[in-house]
């Protein structure tokens, strides 16, 4: 049956549709008429067999796609995008040497790999750098006298200064891993004019940066993380080539993403004062995951079927590309109470913003809920009186939720 509310051509990956809002209302209508709804797209690229996805949009649905990677592969690109709008195939075949676009066995080899630079030690070893790092952020922040925009003021630095502290960039290279990670990210957004060319030769450029740095380490190996993951192929290390990609897949995955969590988080707690309030005085531990679920800065991504399977009473073929869109599952009544409300004591809190739970799961969650605690408790300590001074003006983007200005004065 067809989701009457929906008109004709409606589509969850249209960049228009995030650039003003989450399409809450219509993600509510499919879970309850249509959980798994096909969405026929007219314009494909050649050779793929692409004139539309699959939209999930329950929980339980999209939970059930990202833990069975066998029925619902990740070879054929992740990323949830109209295709015929700027990707060509031979951009998509790169992408397949990025972690989130293997499959089992290859990305199980890789990912045990990389997983030791995220080892909860290897965090809590960052913690205090990055206490002080927030501090200052904020610090600076607070200098300003009138309005300022807290994304690029506060938002921005502390996500791409924890990427450079992880993998060790130095100081004086940091803008450059900044500049080259949003230029891959904004293509979708004609006012930063950024063409599929500018993109590729940032990606291009990023890779080559960690290639050296990869190579100068395996000469004169550092004690640190960037020195583990490259030491000798023989002992199931990562090579320079493998060490590139995922820098370059850190530098997007990273970066942008928490970003995105820090501001929406920002602009929740000042249209929720009530919430300011009660995280100043109490500072629950419950906050940075309640605010990545309010925020779900990655509105989904894609997976492509393997064989022939049934989702959600619809019946998918060996090849349809399934959309798994957390934004709507995060907003599951199924398995949130009140799940609109933004509360920052909610407990447990099973959301699916970094992920539906299976072999991709966000490798850096630990430490973007680490950045989002900082930052918010420098903030809390420093600037309590932060007030809005204009709305947010949002990202085009059909698979990132995020967020270019907001302005806000010191109270
Ligand atoms: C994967 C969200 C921060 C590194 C993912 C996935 C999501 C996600 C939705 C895909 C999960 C799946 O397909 O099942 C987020 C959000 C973040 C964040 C919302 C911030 C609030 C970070 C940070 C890093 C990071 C700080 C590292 C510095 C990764 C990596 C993967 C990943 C490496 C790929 C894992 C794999 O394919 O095995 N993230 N992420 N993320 N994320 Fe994050």
């Amino acid at each position: 049956m067809p989701c009457p509310a929906l008109p004709d051509g409606f589509d969850l990956t249209d960049p228009d549709l995030l650039h003003h809002r989450v399409p809450l209302p219509e993600f509510a209508e499919l879970r309850r008429t249509e959980p798994v709804r096909w969405m026929p797209q007219p314009h494909g690229i050649a050779g793929f067999a692409d004139d539309g996805y699959w939209a999930v949009t329950r929980h339980a649905d999209v939970k059930h796609v990202s833990t069975h990677p066998e029925l619902f592969s990740s070879c054929l690109n992740t990323a949830i995008i109209r295709f015929n709008e700027h990707i060509q195939r031979d951009a998509i075949d790169a992408q397949r040497l990025i972690l989130l676009n293997m499959d089992p066995p290859e990305h199980t080899r890789v990912r045990q790999i990389v997983q030791r630079g995220f080892t909860p030690r290897s965090i809590r070893a960052l913690e205090d750098r990055l206490r002080a790092r927030a501090e200052a952020i904020v610090a600076a922040a607070r200098a300003r006298s009138g309005p300022f925009d807290f994304v690029t003021e506060v938002a921005c630095e502390l996500p791409l200064q924890a990427i450079a502290e992880l993998i060790g960039v130095p100081q004086e290279d940091r803008s450059k891993i900044f500049d080259w990670s949003n230029r891959m990210i904004a293509y979708d957004d004609p006012e930063y004019a950024i063409t599929e060319e500018v993109g590729a030769q940032s990606a291009a450029e990023i890779i080559a940066y960690a290639m050296n740095m990869a190579a100068e380490r395996k000469r004169c190996p550092a004690g640190d993380i960037v020195s583990t993951l490259v030491a000798a192929e023989d002992e199931g290390n990562l090579n320079s080539d493998e060490f590139g990609f995922f820098v370059l897949m850190l530098a997007v995955a990273g970066n942008e993403t928490t970003r995105n969590a820090i501001t929406h988080g920002m602009h929740a707690f000042l249209t929720h004062p009530e919430q300011w309030d009660l995280f100043t005085r109490e500072r629950p531990p419950t906050t940075a995951e309640e605010i990545v679920r309010w925020a779900t800065p990655v509105n989904a991504f894609q997976r492509t079927a393997t064989q022939d399977t049934e989702l959600g009473g619809a019946l998918i073929r060996k090849g349809d590309r399934v959309g798994l869109f957390y934004a709507s599952a995060n907003h599951d009544p199924e398995v949130f109470t009140d799940p609109d409300a933004f509360d920052i004591t909610r407990d447990p809190n099973p959301h699916l913003g970094f992920g539906g739970g299976g072999p991709h799961y966000c490798l850096g969650k630990s430490l973007a809920v680490l950045e989002i605690d900082l930052i918010f408790n420098a903030l809390a300590d420093a600037m309590p009186g932060l007030r809005l001074a204009g709305d947010p003006r949002r990202l085009r983007s059909a698979w990132i939720n995020g967020v270019k200005e907001l302005r806000v004065v010191a109270g």
